[in-house]
């Protein structure tokens, strides 16, 4: 490993790049609305490739449809990744993921312009889905595929909020969903993803960037409570099966659990319908999910122990029937000390003061890293919002992530 320069970016080029990815599925004045293969992340994907190739690298789309654009090394052996996801909340905002993906193509950009071609391969590359945003079941599709995790079945069983499956999607735009193992690589060597916080405790430190060491364990949810449905008025309260009332009271619960166990244990829930939905109709059936994360493997059982427990017994208290399923579940995990430490390094030595924390948000990375030695930029999040359209971050924090991005790919490839 070498030393490196503190390496700037265009600022403009940031901004501008920014600012033309979000046209790609805007939604309302600064929000993006996203989903995987849809038409807008279509045209996201095809804009990422012209990009690349105007930054004289060598793109191309894996079979799952991640876009990666190339700067070959002189030295045969394992590449050096970068990127993050193109696929949004509905509606997120125009950084998250973005930021990632955008920043190793700039990065990349500057590395060429400044020093050349370099010794290990660098690549940049576009991720097609992490969010689950339309595909409940498919949270870190390309990612997955990279890592040659996606079961043969996957496609054809994952369905989405529309009556459609993920392999229907794929088909639509131009994929072959039995092409998938296709996307997987056994050459990548160290992975590095930019990324906004998403959270509050940079700007509170007073911090534009920070290192990632670590990131949270999670689980989704998805809950059916089932009752009888019948006459809101003519049907005294101490006979029913009302599965509004087993929701309220699960919903109030595993949340107030979260609160009593502290920081870092979080639980949400984000999604919620009730069949059939009429103001005079006891529900027939309603269904949630919870997503709930820790970052401490034990804790993380803990925390589903309780918010399972609580279900089992609200339903049978209420006699009525409850299942569940877990459409994502994801281990915790580390950072590669050793990428980490590089990090560190590469920001002291550009004089900037990089926090190192973990991640409350989970990250293609997280995948990553079953493989690769991995690591994670963090740039402050204004009030620390995120999945929501007011997310921000300022051209000048990003810029200062994308630098300290490029330092750390110079001192690993050249
Ligand atoms: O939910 C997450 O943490 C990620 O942003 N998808
Ligand atoms: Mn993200
Ligand atoms: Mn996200």
């Amino acid at each position: 490993m070498s030393a490196g320069p503190a390496i700037s970016v265009d600022r403009d080029l940031v901004a501008r790049s920014i600012e033309a990815f979000a046209r790609h599925g805007a939604h309302g004045e600064t929000g993006v609305w996203r989903t995987v293969y849809s038409p807008a992340w279509v045209a996201a994907a095809d804009h990422y490739a012209e990009l690349g190739r105007e930054f004289g690298l060598k793109v191309r789309q894996d079979a799952v449809g991640n876009v990666w654009a190339t700067l070959p090394g002189t030295e045969p052996g394992p590449a050096v990744v970068s990127g993050s996801h193109i696929d949004s909340q509905r509606p997120g905002g125009r950084y998250d993921g973005v930021l990632g993906v955008l920043g190793a193509l700039i990065a990349l950009r500057t590395l060429r312009e400044r020093f050349g071609q370099p010794r290990r391969t660098l690549e940049a590359v576009a991720l097609c889905e992490e969010e689950a945003s339309r595909f409940p079941g498919a949270m870190f599709w390309g990612s997955r595929a990279i890592c040659g995790l996606i079961e043969p079945d996957e496609p054809e069983r994952i369905t989405g909020y529309e009556p459609e499956t993920i392999a229907d999607a794929m088909r639509a735009i131009g994929l072959d969903p039995a092409a998938i193992p296709f996307a997987k690589r056994t050459d990548i060597d160290v992975f590095i993803e930019l990324h906004i916080e998403q959270g509050p405790i940079l700007e509170h430190t007073g911090h534009p960037v920070g290192i990632v060491d670590a990131i949270t364990g999670i689980r989704h949810y998805t809950v059916t409570l089932e009752g009888d449905s019948n006459h809101a008025g003519a049907f005294p309260m101490d006979l029913r099966r009302d599965p509004m009332a087993g929701a309220a009271e699960i919903i109030s619960g595993v949340i107030n659990t979260a609160h009593r166990m502290g920081r870092p244990t979080v639980t949400t829930v984000g999604r919620f319908a009730a069949e059939p939905g009429g103001p005079a109709i006891v529900p027939q059936r309603v269904t949630f999910t919870i997503d709930a994360r820790h970052r401490v493997p034990e804790q993380r059982q803990l925390l589903y122990r309780r918010h399972e427990g609580l279900m089992r017994e609200v339903a049978a208290r209420r006699d009525l029937e409850i299942s569940w399923d877990d459409p994502i579940d994801q281990e915790p995990g580390p950072c590669d000390p050793g990428i980490v430490a590089l990090l560190q390094t590469a920001a002291r030595e550009r004089g900037l003061d990089a926090p190192t924390m973990p991640s409350g948000a989970v990250h293609d990375t997280l995948v990553m890293g079953r493989f690769a030695r991995t690591g994670m930029i963090f740039v402050r999040s204004k009030d620390g919002r995120s999945h929501t359209p007011e997310e921000f971050s300022s051209t000048e924090d990003c810029a200062l992530g994308i630098g300290l991005l490029a330092d750390a790919l110079y001192r690993l490839a050249y």
